[in-house]
């Protein structure tokens, strides 16, 4: 794969180099590296670290703990004892909602500091973070704090016994102690999205950031301190997947998992979790389609699709990464989706113009250019893009790439970066197979002014979330999550609090 790096990497393209940090982030990157355990700072009790690294430029910006066994027995204990004291569930419902609230303020108050991180450790726009992700985690929370003193249950009487006979209802009850674990697309929205509803429900969480994107999640731990949660309510820990997230996806101490990532980390993190039957959520990977009628506004479409493959760099679990267009205007609309993307300015995350960063790591650059190499050697032909950008940093142009047939591991992979494939169709009922000839189900959209055929396909899609003339636009109050291989349960919206409740039935005879 080393090859496929070097030469594709053309020497006459170059980006700036990224900026200096601020005052604020560089005192914040020469902290120690230490974990949030029992509402305090805590050093490892072992010396692993990791690095973290910028992908702007590739270089290593300060290091974070690699969490042995022992640092996350002792993050589950403290999470443990915390839920079976009562310091947080027994608390009244508004209290609880109150501090939510108080962590989004937090959040708000500190929103520079948390954008120029984001920027620097996953490579995204500053601009787009300050605009997006860190407003967004706020809101996260804001909403979720609501359902703290909204949850209920239930009263039925038995069909078995006389009326009156019996008082009977359902308590629905935080399910315990939950295990968060969260990838490196957007870091502190997938946090908050974690705890938000575990904290409502009355759960006390230990939140592992991915190894490649732990700093605004570190940031987020200051916060908790500072809005005044108990100590163990809040655990961070930080440290790699396979070791301390195994850890802790097995510990019999842990009630609930909650995971985003790969489809092959769920499997796995599923199969793990079955040992001691844990509740499991997870949302997972996906192939998301883009079907275009013939009738729509090209130029508008061609925009809106090139939006929905090339926002973060297309490493987005909902990217729109397959382009299915009519054969009457598929020649326009690629040509459209290829000139949008020229508008897509590649450069360092600090820089005030870049519309697009470098992918988030080395291996993920990799894995990307491998993709378009594989995809070339099939038989596809690049109409724009499909190349790596230099001197340093993980960048890829914004690729799109015709001639593919579904066989190709470019239209059927999650590749997860700026690459879509585009394939033209004639008849709806034909589009729709396609569409759902995939493992995954996780979001699709659908672009047409017909209302009858938006319907009749919306219904048709075989995905947790369907759009209709847009893409992407997620929103707390509405459940997310995926079909097929895409996930388990759902997050987000009242089911999204009740994935970390359990439900008692409690009969009492009169
Ligand atoms: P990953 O799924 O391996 O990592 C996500 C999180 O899972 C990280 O926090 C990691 O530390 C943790 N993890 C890894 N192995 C674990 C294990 N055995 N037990 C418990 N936790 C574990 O994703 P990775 O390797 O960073 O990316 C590989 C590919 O996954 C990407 O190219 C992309 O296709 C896909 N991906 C999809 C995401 C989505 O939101 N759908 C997010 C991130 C990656
Ligand atoms: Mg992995």
């Amino acid at each position: 794969m080393n090859d496929v790096n070097t030469m594709s990497r053309p020497a006459e393209r170059t980006l700036s180099p990224q900026s200096a940090y601020s005052a604020a982030a560089q005192k914040w990157l020469d902290r120690r590296p230490q974990l949030f355990i029992d509402g305090e700072w805590v050093d490892s009790r072992h010396d692993e670290t990791l690095a973290v690294v910028d992908p702007s430029n590739g270089r290593e910006i300060a290091r974070i703990v690699d969490a042995s066994n022992d640092d996350v027995d002792r993050a589950v204990a403290a999470a443990r004892t915390a839920f079976d004291d009562g310091r947080w569930t027994g608390l009244p419902p508004i209290a609880r909602e109150s501090m939510i609230h108080a962590l989004a303020d937090q959040i708000h108050k500190n929103a520079d500091l948390f954008a120029e991180l984001e920027a620097i450790d996953n490579g995204k726009p500053r601009t787009v973070a300050a605009a997006l992700d860190v407003p967004a985690a706020a809101g996260m929370l804001h909403y979720m704090a609501g359902w703290a003193t909204k949850i209920g249950g239930d009263q039925i009487d038995p069909m078995t016994a006389p009326s009156g006979a019996f008082h009977a209802y359902v308590r629905r009850e935080p399910v315990g102690v939950a295990a968060q674990i969260v990838p490196w697309n957007f870091p502190l929205l997938m946090a908050t999205l974690k705890i938000a509803p575990a904290l409502a429900a009355g759960c006390c969480v230990i939140l592992k950031p991915a190894e490649q994107t732990s700093l605004t999640a570190l940031l987020l731990a200051d916060m908790v301190a500072a809005a005044g949660f108990p100590p163990g309510v809040v655990n961070v820990i930080t440290g790699n997947g396979h070791t301390a997230g195994d850890r802790l996806v097995r510990h019999r101490d842990v009630d609930k998992v909650a995971f985003t990532g790969s489809t092959e980390i769920g499997k796995v993190i599923n199969r793990a979790a079955t040992d001691t039957l844990k509740n499991v959520t997870l949302e997972l990977g996906g192939k998301s389609p883009v079907l275009v009628l013939p009738d729509v506004d090209i130029e508008a479409t061609a925009s809106g699709a090139a939006n929905a493959i090339f926002f973060n760099a297309g490493q987005v679990c909902v990217a729109g990464s397959r382009l299915y267009a009519h054969k009457d205007i598929f020649d326009k609309l690629v040509e459209g989706v290829a000139n949008a993307a020229q508008g897509w300015k590649v450069g360092p995350s600090l820089a005030a113009d870049t519309k697009m960063g470098p992918l988030v790591s080395d291996e993920q650059h990799r894995r990307v250019l491998d993709y378009i190499d594989q995809g070339k050697k099939a038989g596809a032909s690049v109409v724009t893009g499909g190349e790596a950008i230099g001197p340093e940093g993980y960048y890829v142009t914004p690729t799109v790439l015709v001639d593919v047939n579904p066989e190709m591991s470019v239209v059927r992979e999650e590749i997860f970066g700026p690459v879509v494939v585009a394939q033209r169709f004639d008849d709806l009922d034909e589009v729709a197979r396609q569409a759902n000839d995939s493992d995954f189900g996780l979001a699709a959209s659908v672009w047409t002014r017909d209302i009858s055929a938006m319907h009749k396909m919306c219904a048709k899609l075989r995905a947790g979330t369907v759009w209709g003339n847009c893409h992407m636009m997620i929103d707390p109050a509405l459940p997310f999550g995926g079909f097929k291989q895409s996930g388990l349960g759902r997050e987000q919206a009242r089911q999204g609090v009740e994935a970390y409740t359990e439900l008692k039935s409690v009969i009492i005879a009169l």
